[in-house]
């Protein structure tokens, strides 16, 4: 009787320092070197860490080489037709909300993406602030200039 709980404490002990080990390589294999030339490539551009983007930078990219993320590029967003740029997975809902992306239409979005296209995988709740919507606004048509 005694030797069995002996073993299933033994077994529990190794069970955890096997853990431990592993949790402590994974953690070390987390840790890349910052230089490494492939981490360079994916940096999105100087645009996208601007404090006024910082609300939508979470999943858009903006500026010169921005790539897709969680969200599609909104570099040259201004003129754009809603879920038209190639090579982003749009919802259908954005496909076929017939909208073209000027500032009017953004403001109106950004308010409160659910309202204005039903159903958008964007899951963003709103902003509600107009000033804070304009300046958001103006970064992305000045942004889209190509810098
Ligand atoms: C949590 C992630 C997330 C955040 C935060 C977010 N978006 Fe999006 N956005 C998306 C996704 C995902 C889509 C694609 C939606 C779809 O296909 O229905 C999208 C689509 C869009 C589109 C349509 C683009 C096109 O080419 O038709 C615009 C415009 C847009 N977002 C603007 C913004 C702005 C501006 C902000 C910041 C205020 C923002 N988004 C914040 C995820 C996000």
């Amino acid at each position: 009787m005694n030797r069995v709980i002996w073993f299933g404490l033994a077994a529990g002990l190794a069970g955890i320092a096997a853990g431990v080990v592993i949790a402590f390589q994974s953690q070390q294999r987390a840790a890349a070197p910052p230089d490494m030339p492939a981490a360079v490539n994916i940096r999105p551009p100087d645009a996208t860490f601007d404090p006024v983007f910082g609300p939508c930078a979470h999943c858009h990219q903006i500026g010169k080489g921005a790539r897709m993320a969680t969200g599609p590029v909104l570099e040259g967003l201004i003129g754009r037709k809603a879920g038209t740029l190639a090579g982003y997975p749009f919802s259908d809902a954005m496909r076929n909300s017939g909208l073209a992306w000027d500032e009017a239409t953004l403001d109106r979005f950004i308010a409160s993406p659910q309202s204005v296209v039903p159903g958008t995988r964007m899951v963003y709740a709103g902003m509600d602030d107009p000033k804070q919507r304009k300046t958001v606004i103006d970064f992305i048509a000045k942004a889209g200039e190509g810098d």
